[in-house]
């Protein structure tokens, strides 16, 4: 092969914002993640409302009487549940993984909310099961509900640590925390994660997700009622006193805190140097759950809230948000230029009537914001073409492509975007992965993102996802950056987008092959279904090699030993038929067993079950 560069010629800019990273709370990437609190349901808001295995209690140990009350006494609306403690009685938190990890030598901040009737000395440790972990700490609690504060410094080691409050008198506790002093830039998130993802020096945060923005109840707070569980995600409830900003059932399955939310959101992107880019929902749940909202009132009000998160970002400390803004530490602006209405529609049509009422009202107000659009959940189908086609009817700015796929798709479409039409809207590649975590996945990434850089003029803004995984609760794969409560660690597709993102080029230089090398050896067996949505189940399944072989009949009966799925969710046999039950499995299958097949090169056909 012959490839020509000419060094002269003058190719595309890359923004130096091209690549950045894509964080989502899934796989408990904020709680128990990048979020440093070490306690696990600080404020007993867990509930088999968000997950069947939750209760108010879960991860707490008591001993005596210890009932979780949501009644008048409460501490808050948004904070509903708390701990009633009888006279002899104690409560101990168990953390996160294998438990709360602390340093010998490293400060942690305690803190609770008390309301006793009389004056009420609570003894707090912090041990394990050889002992105390550091000198015991006494609060004394008297009156009405009030804030109390201790500090620990670890004597030694642990990951298995627990936290333990004791009384002698009748109390009512919420908001039991422990958070290391030595947080990243003294901002409240876990230094080693903090750190792996500063180190990337991203061009962009995008954030709070993903299919956790836009998805569930579409509903918001409602102080009569409490609030409803599984709402879409709605920024002003993530800000302010943490005590009072309430907790959610979140997409993922699980309870989100919001302890991170979106003001440490919009510190975190300033504290790395990286442009902030939040996604709101549009009011169209996407991510499979086919549903828009008739409520004008409520799209209304979503409209506001985002002229409002504007003002937050942006504005000046005298006006409403600017002001909260400066009240939570922040006088000067976040600087945002950039938001995203919401992420994988499966309705384009629906979508776009309400995405251009948000561009409309945003525009009409703060011109310089770029409003970026999306392109369904699918790299391909009708979905992925509608939307692009009234995408480019409605003259849209950026539009926010996603797609997970095999290793050999991404060898294969190199060129992906040579042909995008370059008077046609920009492309975000907000979501993209190969299907594993191995050097092979992260080589076809990387040869995928030369072809992302050689069409800057196109592709604007790029990243991985999803970022973080804990070990321990696993609901996607392949991720970038691994951890546990103890330790974090990046993968090899980290490396990669590490490399990039440190040697953003400024401009591409034009060059010619002679022609395009072919893939003399299939990659392995690893088959991407970007089909596969989440919860559906598929008929008629047939895996073929290319020169037409059947390697797999219509049902995976017999052959299933030979197949592996990667990722969390459920996978079984039913009726002879492969079926996904839980959300949030990706969709790869990867051929185990024969290594024979590897010389295939794979084609997957998939039918949807009738009604999935
Ligand atoms: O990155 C994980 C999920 O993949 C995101 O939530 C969603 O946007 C996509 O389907």
């Amino acid at each position: 092969y012959a490839i020509t560069v000419d060094p002269k010629g003058s190719g595309a800019k890359i923004d130096d914002t091209m690549y950045g990273v894509f964080f989502e709370d899934i796989n408990r990437a904020a709680d128990g993640g990048l979020y440093a609190e070490l306690v696990q349901n600080r404020s007993f808001e867990y509930s088999t409302a968000d997950n069947r295995s939750y209760t108010p209690l879960t991860s707490w140990a008591t001993t005596g009487t210890a009932t979780a009350v949501d009644d008048d006494g409460r501490l808050n609306a948004r904070n509903r549940t708390y701990l009633a403690l009888d006279a002899g009685s104690s409560v101990t938190n168990s953390g996160y993984n294998t438990g709360i990890r602390v340093e010998s030598g490293r400060t942690y901040d305690f803190s609770l909310w008390a309301r006793a009737d009389a004056r009420t000395p609570l003894t707090v440790t912090l041990h394990d099961a050889d002992g105390a972990l550091a000198e015991a700490r006494q609060v004394t609690a008297r009156g009405g509900w009030a804030k109390y504060r201790a500090r620990f410094t670890a004597t030694r080691d642990s990951t298995t640590g627990r936290l333990t409050v004791a009384t002698d008198a009748p109390v009512a506790l919420d908001m039991i925390s422990l958070i290391p002093r030595d947080t990243y830039k003294g901002d409240g998130l876990r230094k080693d994660l903090a750190e792996k993802i500063a180190a990337l020096h991203p061009g962009f945060v995008r954030f709070p997700g993903g299919c956790l923005v836009n998805t569930g109840s579409m509903q918001g707070y409602d102080e009569a009622s409490g609030y409803q569980r599984r709402r879409s995600y709605q920024w002003k409830d993530t800000i302010g006193p943490v005590e009072q900003r309430a907790t959610n059932s979140n997409f993922w399955g699980y309870n989100q805190s919001y302890g991170l939310g979106y003001y440490e959101y919009f510190q975190f992107a300033e504290d790395i140097g990286a442009m902030p880019l939040p996604v709101v929902p549009a009011l169209v749940t996407g991510c499979g759950q086919n549903k828009a909202t008739d409520d004008d009132a409520l799209l209304k009000r979503h409209i506001q809230d985002t002229l409002d998160l504007i003002e937050f970002a942006n504005g000046p400390v005298t006006s409403e948000w600017g002001r909260k803004r400066a009240a939570m530490g922040h006088p000067k602006p976040f600087h945002l230029t950039h938001l995203e209405v919401g992420n994988e529609e499966n309705l384009p049509d629906e979508f776009f009537a309400r995405f251009k009422q948000f561009r409309a009202a945003v525009q009409a107000k703060y011109p310089n914001i770029e409003v970026i659009s999306n392109a369904g959940p699918d790299d391909s189908g009708t979905t992925f073409d509608t939307a692009w086609k009234l995408n480019k009817e409605a003259d849209v700015d950026m539009v926010d492509e996603h797609y997970y796929n095999s290793t050999q798709w991404f060898l294969q479409n190199n060129d992906r975007y040579d042909s995008y039409d370059r008077n046609g809207p920009k492309v975000f590649l907000g979501e993209y992965a190969s299907g594993g975590n191995t050097f092979k996945n992260a080589l076809a990434e990387a040869a995928y993102m030369t072809g992302l850089e050689r069409n800057a003029g196109v592709v604007k803004l790029a990243s991985y996802a999803p970022l973080l995984a804990d070990e321990d609760y696993v609901q996607w794969r392949p991720d970038m950056i691994w951890f546990n409560n103890h330790a974090s660690w990046g993968s090899a597709d980290y490396e990669v987008q590490k490399l990039f993102m440190n040697n953003v080029g400024d401009r591409v230089v034009p060059s010619t092959a002679t022609t395009t090398p072919s893939l003399s050896a299939p990659i392995s067996g690893a088959v991407g279904l970007s089909t596969w949505a989440t919860t559906a189940a598929y008929d008629d399944v047939t895996v073929t090699g290319a020169d037409g072989t059947t390697l797999l009949g219509d049902d995976f009966s017999g052959d299933a030993s030979r197949w592996t799925h990667t990722g969390g969710g459920s996978w079984s046999l039913q009726d002879g038929q492969y079926v996904q039950t839980d959300v949030g499995a990706e969709n790869t299958m990867v051929s185990a067993g024969d290594p024979a097949w590897h010389d295939y090169d794979l084609r997957v056909k998939a039918t949807k079950k009738a009604g999935k």
